[in-house]
């Protein structure tokens, strides 16, 4: 039986991988209406896995005997500064969901829950990929905003330049 403590952490994991799911929904929508249907496909698919994590975590609480709650999911964040603050902000989400998961590692221990402390290892090892896919994204943007700030300055160069006149054959 999970320990009252531990139930209603592993409840706020319910709502925390369905509000993960709806966050990237609303990633997707953004994207696709700035005119980049690749990322908004690639949001759409961890849209679609944060479900199945959220799904997880309630039949597992289901399973051991514990009441799962439905939550009230909160609104997403629906406005993004830039292709680059979608995916900073997704890495800063999911940093946030790696301490929620961490914290119900460390609580089932605690509370020698161990069966919990065990389905928990599944997230850990998960939230290790989402970091890292994440993180690898950013650096591929970073690099093409620096391949940006190349361009912008050969740009401002190309205004003033101009090659010089043969000079008149003598
Ligand atoms: Fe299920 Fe990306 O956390």
């Amino acid at each position: 039986m999970i320990k009252e403590n531990v139930l209603l952490l592993l409840n706020d994991q319910i709502e925390l991988e369905a509000f993960s799911s709806f966050q990237y929904l609303s990633m997707c929508a953004w994207l696709d209406n700035q005119g980049f249907p690749g990322a908004a496909q690639f949001m759409a698919r961890q849209a679609n896995e944060e479900m199945t994590h959220m799904k997880k975590v309630f039949d597992y609480v289901m399973e051991a005997g514990g009441r799962a709650i439905v939550p009230a999911i909160p609104k997403p964040q629906e406005e993004f500064d830039g292709f680059r603050d979608v995916f900073e902000t997704a890495l800063a989400h999911e940093r946030k969901v790696t301490e929620a998961i961490h914290h119900i590692v460390f609580e089932s221990q605690a509370n020698k829950d161990f069966t919990t402390f065990n389905f928990m290892q599944w997230y850990v090892a998960e939230q290790l990929e989402e970091e890292s896919l994440f993180g690898t994204i950013l650096d591929k943007i970073k690099l093409l905003d620096r391949d940006n700030s190349t361009f912008y300055h050969l740009d401002r160069e190309l205004a003033t330049m101009t090659g010089k006149e043969p000079s008149n054959p003598a």
